[in-house]
């Protein structure tokens, strides 16, 4: 009998339709979005504009969430509470509080809930795993990464529901889109977060975090520039920096630290799969950076790293879920206050 699936949010989760129809154990009974177009647009599927209605009429067996950030975890606990298991797209949680709240929701309901985090799936990152599992760079001693990317560019809704840019603030009749309003950079961390601790096999254990450029922009509270400082588990250290409204085109960075080696990534478009450079170091093949040549998210599986991570059984539980965003979003709340250390709590 198939997995009955329900979809929330079909600007991106209209690639998740497909993942999940092209996955044989699936079969998607209804989607959810407020704009009645975006329901048109997934003919054949029970549409529903609210979401509780959703779940109450098509009582899903599964639900994807992939609406805007701030409904997450509060959509998570209602599909939880309806009897539905729950894939989520990131930022998954807002708050210590929203994550302990679905973690126990998840335990007392025995349902499975999986952070979305897609990029652990690509190609570069599955050939990093095997080489770090097979220990060539060492014990890994920490890691630091940087996600920048400019948002400028829609930062606002006008009245005709056009995007605006930050520079149109004042304009008469602009509403913030919730990328620019509710999604400080740190909160947007496990793209770069997940791989590292996926890679370290590790998770972080307190966060601290400073801001830079933080204004007021018409009422929004705008935090151009974040880095953050973990400390890990196993006593290693990782730094982040990540800014998305500031002048400074896309780049991904991630570096590894070992004993034995050391490993560097870096994409400058993530639209463009040649645009990745990837670099090893390590003491057996002696001095120097090698390059190391692959593509953004060719996998050696020839699989499309979406389909993978829908089709594949749920890698990550409640509690890896968590580790993945919960740190940047405790970071950021560091930097809103002056850098106090906080204590992540573990699941
Ligand atoms: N992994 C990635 O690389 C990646 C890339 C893009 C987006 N995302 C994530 O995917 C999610 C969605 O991103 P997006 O670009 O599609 O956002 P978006 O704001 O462009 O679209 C969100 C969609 O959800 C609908 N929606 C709003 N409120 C809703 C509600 N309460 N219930 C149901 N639907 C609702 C909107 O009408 C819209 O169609 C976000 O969490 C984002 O961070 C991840």
């Amino acid at each position: 009998m198939s997995l009955r699936c329900a979809v929330a949010g079909l600007n991106r989760g209209a690639k998740f339709v497909e993942l999940l129809q092209a996955n044989a154990d699936c079969e998607v009974v209804a989607v959810c979005d407020p704009r009645p177009f975006k329901l048109d647009e997934q003919s054949g599927i029970d549409g529903f504009a609210d979401f509780e209605q959703m779940l109450e009429t098509a009582k899903p067996d599964l639900v994807a969430l992939i609406t805007p950030g701030p409904a997450h975890a509060g959509q998570s606990l209602m599909a939880l509470q309806a009897g539905a298991n729950v894939l989520v797209e990131t930022p998954n949680v807002y708050s210590a509080e929203d994550a302990s709240a679905i973690v126990d929701t998840v335990r007392e309901t025995d349902l499975n809930y999986m952070l979305a985090e897609d990029y652990i799936y690509m190609g570069w990152c599955q050939r990093l795993a095997e080489r770090v599992a097979e220990g060539v760079l060492g014990t890994v001693l920490g890691g630091m990464a940087e996600y920048t990317h400019d948002c400028r560019g829609a930062a606002f809704l006008n009245e005709e529901g056009n995007t605006r840019p930050l520079s149109a603030a004042g304009e008469r009749g602009l509403t913030p889109l919730w990328r620019f309003s509710d999604l400080p950079p740190l909160a947007y961390s496990s793209h770069t977060l997940g791989p590292l601790l996926h890679l370290m096999g590790d998770r972080c254990v307190t966060a601290t975090g400073i801001v830079a450029g933080r204004q007021d922009v018409v009422g929004v509270d705008m935090f151009p520039l974040e880095t953050a400082i973990f400390e890990t588990e196993s006593g290693g250290t990782i730094n982040l920096t990540n800014g998305f409204m500031l002048s400074h085109p896309f780049v991904f960075f991630l570096a590894l630290y070992g004993t034995e080696g050391s490993i560097r990534v870096m994409s400058t478009d993530y639209t463009d799969p040649e645009a990745l450079r990837v670099v090893i170091s390590t003491d057996e093949a002696g001095p120097g950076w090698r390059d190391w040549p692959m593509q953004w998210h060719e996998r050696d599986d020839d699989r499309d790293h979406l389909q993978v991570m829908v089709d594949a059984p749920a890698p990550f539980d409640e509690a890896r879920s968590m580790d993945f965003c919960l740190p940047g979003v405790l970071a950021h709340e560091s930097a809103r206050r002056g850098g106090e250390r906080i204590d992540i709590p573990l699941f």
